[in-house]
């Protein structure tokens, strides 16, 4: 099966249990402040669980791009990936237990309809229970009278089968799937389901039973309905189905690890000792080109930081492959053309994200070829901090150096210095993050964007994420067509007329729940459904959203708004770049 089948195969089984498709969120959650990425198909969906905002349909599906950083060390290995596309599925209140253990069972096993795995090979785990909330029982009787022996249903404790989303929100046990891929890669003669060496892969997060909402340590208040949440890796699923040793040999990464072996001279494989540094290569190009194309450039902060880390890791790991010269550019080039069916994004993004990419790996060259010469005058007395700190010399590059010509660090007195100069960066980034004065004229016009294209499009669009910087502004809303140059220009005319009218901006202090009954617009994160708190903006009567501003004075503020362009973002994306003069 290549991996479109796969595709195809997990969206129509459950289109056609009537589950509805629905669109990809961002890969950054703007309105989100605990995350900096999304990080599983269900954190966009949040709202839904905690019953705040009606869900579009009692059953959804999707395979939603991901990004989690906190694997960054696993990867390398078979199966963990800073960038992922998680395949999921949803009841929001709907069908319980049951029925998706049995959706599970049929998706996994049905040779016509779904991948058809060997039974035999499979395994589940359920929550064993712990002293503040009860075993899932319920669940291993489902799995026996769905076809799976007693003794495959394995009760794993919280740590394993209680799934959080974060410290607070939705959570509730859950039931994996394991694939056994055989002896040949069983890491031992103890080698046993949940030893963790690879040869059994967790190839489905089967159900996440949302049933509480986590409001702190061992705090679990009961959710109003029960949901059930779904979440396959595709690269592990394809993988399985392709029979390959690890996901980098599946036709999701395949060619991206072969134009590395381009670059480089050297066939994958070859030298076990090369392989991880292929994998990382190619797992982290992936992931920054997809991080570029949100137009996120590298930087010392949250997001920019990642892209910035995964393009100096990958530069290192290249050293190991004798690769010199540029190489990113090409290698982005090859995810996008991947990639750039599914995410047309990534084509019209294509010219920016490549110059990105190359202008830090420039950077980073020169930065690695300075740190050595410094290096190198440093004499048998490696100061490793100073060459991180004031030459942006890595550890690893100085430990490799230090080592080819016999010499030692000391690593303790680094991460002393480390710890310290950690401590200044946070509260630069804490600095960072306060939007200057400027922009808030830019802010206004986003509230203004969003009012107007709901008038002309209907209700049903909501915004999706936005980027605003001083005089532009990237707003993303749902929509599931191009709009016409009409629309658009009746757009940007609504936006200029309210301008004209001078309409005073007024902050009103409110409750979530006050403003979502009155209608406001607001993205249902986090950030609002936790605090007591929160602000409506409203422009006139024509805007009304929950904020945390700043905001011009009144809409006269702004001089003159122009979209400057309109284009597909997802499936059911759309973005609009415009400008705000003023
Ligand atoms: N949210 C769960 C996970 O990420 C299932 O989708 O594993």
């Amino acid at each position: 099966m290549t991996s479109e089948q796969v595709r195809e195969t997990f969206l129509n089984f459950f289109a056609k249990r009537d589950h509805l498709i629905i669109p990809q969120a961002s890969l950054v959650p703007e309105y989100d402040p605990t995350l900096l990425f999304t990080n599983s198909g269900m954190a966009p969906l949040k709202p839904y669980f905690l019953g705040i905002k009606p869900p579009p349909s009692e059953r959804l599906v999707d395979i939603q791009p991901c990004l989690r950083t906190e694997d960054l060390d696993n990867i390398g290995d078979s199966n963990h990936h800073t960038f992922f596309e998680m395949m999921g599925s949803w009841s929001i209140g709907g069908y319980g237990k049951r029925e998706a253990v049995e959706f599970a069972w049929q998706l996994l096993t049905d040779k016509a309809e779904g991948f058809g795995f060997d039974p035999e090979q499979l395994y589940a785990t359920v929550f064993a229970g712990n002293e503040y909330l009860p075993a899932d029982d319920e669940t291993v009787e489902y799995w026996t009278s769905a076809g799976l022996p007693k003794e495959r249903v394995l009760r794993r404790p919280a740590g394993e089968n209680l799934w959080v989303s974060g410290p607070t929100g939705p959570c509730g046990p859950c039931t994996e799937v394991l694939y056994d891929r055989g002896l040949q890669f069983a890491c031992g003669p103890d080698c046993g389901p949940t030893c963790g060496c690879g040869r059994f892969y967790e190839i489905w997060n089967a159900g996440v039973f949302m049933q509480y909402n986590r409001t702190g340590e061992n705090q679990y208040e009961k959710l109003p309905f029960l949901s059930v949440d779904t979440g396959a890796g595709l690269d592990r699923i394809t993988a399985i189905l392709q029979n390959t040793a690890s996901n980098y040999e599946t036709d999701l990464f395949f060619p991206i690890i072969q134009t590395i072996e381009t670059i480089a001279e050297k066939t994958y494989g070859q030298d076990p000792s090369l392989t991880k540094a292929f994998r990382i290569i190619a797992d982290h190009v992936r992931a920054m080109t997809f991080i570029a194309a949100e137009g996120i450039v590298p930087s010392n902060v949250e997001r920019g930081y990642v892209l910035r880390k995964l393009i100096r890791r990958s530069l290192e790991r290249a050293e190991e492959l004798e690769i010199h010269g540029h190489f990113l550019g090409q290698l982005a080039e090859k995810v996008i053309e991947r990639y750039g069916d599914i995410y047309p994004p990534l084509r019209s993004a294509k010219t920016s994200i490549i110059e990105v990419l190359m202008e830090e790996e420039k950077v980073f060259a020169q930065t690695l070829e300075r740190g050595r010469r410094e290096l190198e005058k440093m004499g048998a007395d490696i100061d490793a901090f100073k060459l991180f700190d004031t030459f942006g010399l890595p550890l690893s590059f100085t430990l490799s150096e230090a080592r080819k010509r016999g010499r030692t660090v000391n690593t303790e007195k680094f991460e002393q210095q480390m710890s310290q100069q950690q401590d200044r960066a946070r509260s630069a980034a804490r600095k960072e993050s306060y939007e200057p004065e400027k922009i808030k004229t830019a802010h206004t016009g986003a509230h203004l964007l969003n009012a107007a294209l709901r008038r002309i499009l209907g209700v049903s669009v909501h915004q999706a994420g936005q980027k605003i910087s001083p005089s532009r502004l990237r707003h993303d809303f749902t929509f599931d067509r191009k709009l016409t140059p009409e629309e658009l220009k009746q757009v940007e005319e609504l936006v200029n007329e309210q301008i004209k009218k001078d309409l005073p901006v007024k902050a009103e202090a409110t409750t979530f729940a006050k403003a979502v009954r009155s209608g406001a617009e607001a993205m249902f994160e986090e950030k609002y459904q936790k605090v007591d708190a929160v602000t409506l903006y409203s422009i006139g009567d024509f805007s009304r959203e929950l904020c945390g501003g700043p905001h011009a004075a009144s809409s006269g503020q702004l001089l003159k708004f122009r979209v400057d362009k309109e284009e597909a973002v997802g499936r059911g994306i759309r973005r609009i770049y415009a400008t705000v003069e003023g």
